[in-house]
């Protein structure tokens, strides 16, 4: 049976994310789609095919429409995604879940009520081959127990609306989620250092922030979030194990040698560096939930990054050293 997908949001990532659907899955096709800006939407149905919906909670409603997939701005994820869970049907969300911890939880909530797992956070490091890697020598143990560990998070430049609280709650909560998978374990506490402000930056936001957190364990974590870095998109990783160090790999580029320097092209942004990690996360998405499963990220793990990322904002706001007091896991999130 071919899955009928209704897509909320056709900006720049729904657009991304349709072009995914139509290239790479057989088993699935956008059959709705639904925007507030109703010229942006008309533009996309008319180049895929798609049913318009003037309104995001029809397009959910539709017996057209198996499943969901939320693209729109941070601030109505919640409403569309308790929606989906109220008509029960598969929602894919992407990150964040919801723009702070009191919405994440009441779709936790909605979906333990529900009694069954719905929801799929787009966390798409997790299908990041570097990052997968990774976690594969981190949960062997096959350079003993991990440490510490070095994270970076670049961006060649950001725009005049981006500010200070973006940074942490927009940008490292994709840091925030995939280092939680790779260590597998929840964190304790956050600090946060504000260094010296680089002259590229504006009144608003205050670039780099340096955030430090410790899990369970006690690893140490630093991550430092830069947006105007000014030479592209990139992203680092370094664990530091008992008995030696992993980094993160990257997809590579070739190298050319001309004029007496060699160089290897950057990234320009996560859509071309983390490409066939998108891919690989709307593929499951879709095979699990023709099965009748979810699998990935979870709602519970949209909550825990978002928890994390307003204990970073209120450590960077005080100064102080912030506990990441997390609850224990509800059931439905244990298997
Ligand atoms: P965008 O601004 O290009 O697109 C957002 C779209 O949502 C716009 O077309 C806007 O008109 C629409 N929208 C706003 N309010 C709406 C409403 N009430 N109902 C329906 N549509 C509404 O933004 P972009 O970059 O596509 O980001 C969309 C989401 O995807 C954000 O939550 C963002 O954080 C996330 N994202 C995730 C990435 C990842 O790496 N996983 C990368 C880029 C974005």
């Amino acid at each position: 049976m071919e899955l009928k997908v209704g897509v909320i949001g056709t900006g720049s990532i729904g657009r991304d994310h349709i072009r995914r659907i139509a290239r790479a899955s057989s088993g699935a096709r956008v059959a709705a789609v639904s925007d507030i800006n109703l010229a942006a939407a008309r533009e996309v149905a008319a180049t895929s095919g798609a049913e318009l919906f003037e309104r995001g909670e029809d397009l959910i409603a539709s017996r057209g429409v198996d499943a969901i997939l939320v693209t729109s701005t941070d601030s109505t994820h919640e409403r569309y995604v308790l929606a989906a869970i109220e008509n029960g049907k598969h929602v894919f969300c992407e990150k964040p879940l919801a723009p702070g911890p009191d919405g994440a939880r009441r779709i936790v909530n909605a979906e333990t009520a529900a009694g069954r797992r719905l929801v799929q956070v787009g966390y798409m490091r997790r299908y990041d081959p570097g990052y997968v890697a990774l976690r594969e020598v981190i949960s062997g143990r096959r350079l003993g127990a991990p440490l510490m560990v070095h994270c970076a998070h670049r961006n060649r430049s950001a725009s005049d609306s981006y500010t200070t609280s973006m940074a942490i709650e927009n940008s490292a909560v994709h840091e925030f989620d995939i280092l939680r998978w790779l260590l597998d374990e929840d964190y304790v506490s956050a600090r946060v250092i504000l260094p010296r402000k680089t002259r590229h930056s504006h009144a608003q936001l205050h670039d780099p922030q340096l955030i430090l957190l410790e899990t369970r364990s006690g690893v140490a974590i630093d991550i430092e979030v830069f947006v105007n870095c000014r030479y592209g998109y990139d992203i680092k990783c370094e664990v530091c194990c008992e008995d030696g160090t992993i980094s993160l790999p990257e997809p590579s580029h070739p190298v050319t040698r001309t004029n007496g320097a060699r160089s290897v092209k950057i990234f320009a942004d996560w859509i071309g560096r983390f490409e066939a990690a998108y891919d690989a996360e709307i593929r499951q998405w879709i095979d699990a939930t023709a099965a009748g499963s979810a699998v990935g990220p979870s709602a519970w793990d949209g909550y825990v990054a978002t928890f994390t990322a307003a204990c970073c904002s209120k450590a960077r706001d005080s100064g102080a050293l912030v506990p990441v007091s997390i609850e224990e896991r509800p059931a439905l999130y244990r298997a």
